[in-house]
């Protein structure tokens, strides 16, 4: 019988956000008797959730939607839907629609819960439908979803942004704030916990806003709190956080909390107090190290990493050495950097001064050199250490070992024979690199 069941394959570009939003997207499609293909050949149904944050995610779907052309020229009846982020941009819809008329589906972000009802519309009638919305109408609803791991699960805190950083298209592609009822979210952990989830991450643009939406009086740190208490539940974390929203309330929960890893992502984005406040972050230089070293001064142990972004219009080169500097002083565990890229519809957009490409490439390459070096020598005070880690699969590059995360959040690499996928283990570290700790079962 199960062999009958149709198939699909969602392929899913972007954050976290996105990963949980293609497990819903899954759950809908068991929900109306699909099940997951192997590979993406055997689909009778293919999902992109796609990504606009840069205009590389932008390229990588335009490239993945031509090469799904074939597929669908062996296969008329192959349904292709793309949605997510980069389809509430009606340019974007338009091209796709136009360019790409292998295409039968295009939804947005905000009516993903319609996907199973859209679909079932065009297995009956053919013919293809474009279902965006302009905004939110208040939360998604929770949808079931199909778990990728079963020891680790997203839980969804807190839709949308209010920030308007002047370089970020997520305000307009994901709506306003819309926090989820505390009781509601409890609820979801309690059964992901009974379920026997170890490690939960709550999802959010900017978990700090949590609650300031709802008619309850919470905050972030009071969710935590909660959610601490949940037998069962061995690991909490949490995206992403805004550092002008860090509380020192926040701090302290942390730190007496049980479940709660020990690993805060401050996205600085620059070193240069000119360019913050052209970026509209709401911080300067000596606001977020002052939140660096508390944490530092409250939990030692802590790992503390962050986003840059190199070369946003009008960052000179002085202004770039500020961020060097930044990094030299703040000695973050890593950090994701990136090109600034524009955003059509954002206000840093249609700034004069945009950068060069190879000034920015430069800029990132020297960035890069030393967030590496500054990684290395943080590993290196690691050597010998003893940190627990949740093995979460074999390591990319060689089956003969397992890969896992410590409380950190570092990957740690481990004897294949030393570890069982799901279970937590204490590991002291004898080797490190830049992005790896390599160690053994004691
Ligand atoms: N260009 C480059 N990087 C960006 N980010 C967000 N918007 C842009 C952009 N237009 C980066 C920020 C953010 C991370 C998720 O992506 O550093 O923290
Ligand atoms: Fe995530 Fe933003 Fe990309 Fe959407 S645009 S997938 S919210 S990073």
């Amino acid at each position: 019988m199960k062999n009958e069941l149709k198939k699909y394959f969602i392929i899913t570009y972007g954050c976290q956000m996105n990963e949980h939003d293609s497990e819903k997207l899954a759950g809908m499609l068991e929900g109306i008797d699909y099940q997951k293909a192997g590979q993406v050949e055997e689909a009778d149904i293919i999902l992109l959730n796609t990504c606009t944050i840069r205009e590389n995610a932008e390229l990588k779907v335009f490239g993945k939607v031509g090469e799904l052309k074939r597929l669908k020229e062996n296969n008329p009846e192959l349904i292709i839907g793309v949605g997510g982020c980069m389809m509430q941009s009606k340019k974007a819809v338009q091209q796709l629609y136009e360019k790409h008329p292998q295409v039968d589906l295009i939804f947005g972000t905000h009516n993903i819960h319609h996907v199973p009802d859209l679909i079932q519309r065009i297995e009956k009638e053919r013919g293809r439908i474009v279902e965006v919305w302009d905004e939110e109408e208040g939360l998604i609803p929770d949808l079931p979803s199909v778990r990728e791991s079963d020891f680790k699960a997203w839980v969804s805190i807190i839709q949308g942004c209010n920030n308007f950083c002047t370089y970020c298209i997520v305000p307009y592609v994901r709506g306003r704030e819309r926090s989820r009822p505390l009781k509601e979210i409890v609820s979801e952990v309690e059964r992901l916990a009974a379920e026997g989830v170890k490690e939960i991450t709550l999802l959010g643009q900017n978990v700090n806003s949590y609650g300031k939406d709802l008619e309850e009086k919470v905050d972030f740190a009071d969710l935590l709190q909660e959610l601490d208490k949940i037998p069962g539940l061995q690991r909490l974390r949490y995206m992403t956080s805004h550092p002008r929203d860090f509380s020192n309330k926040l701090i302290e929960v942390i730190k007496d909390s049980r479940s709660v890893c020990e690993h805060f992502h401050l996205p600085i984005q620059s070193g240069s107090n000119s360019i913050l406040k052209k970026m509209n972050r709401g911080y300067n230089r000596e606001k977020y190290l002052e939140l660096v070293n508390k944490i530092r001064q409250e939990i030692p142990e802590a790992s503390i990493t962050t986003d840059i972004i190199v070369g946003f219009p009008g960052e000179t080169e002085e202004e770039f050495q500020e961020t060097m500097e930044l990094v030299r002083e703040a000695r973050f565990d890593s950090a994701f950097t990136f090109i600034y890229s524009a955003r059509t519809g954002t206000p840093a957009a249609k700034m004069e001064d945009q950068i060069p490409e190879e000034v920015k490439k430069d800029r990132l390459n020297r960035l890069m050199t030393l967030q590496n070096q500054i990684s290395l020598e943080k590993n290196q005070e690691d050597l010998g250490k003893i940190v627990e880690v949740l093995i979460e699969g074999e390591s990319k590059n060689n089956p003969e070992t397992l890969m896992g995360r410590d409380r950190r959040n570092k990957l740690v690499i481990i004897p294949r024979a030393e570890g069982v996928i799901g279970e937590i283990v204490k590991v002291k570290i004898n080797r490190v690199q830049s992005f790896t700790l390599y160690g053994e079962v004691v």
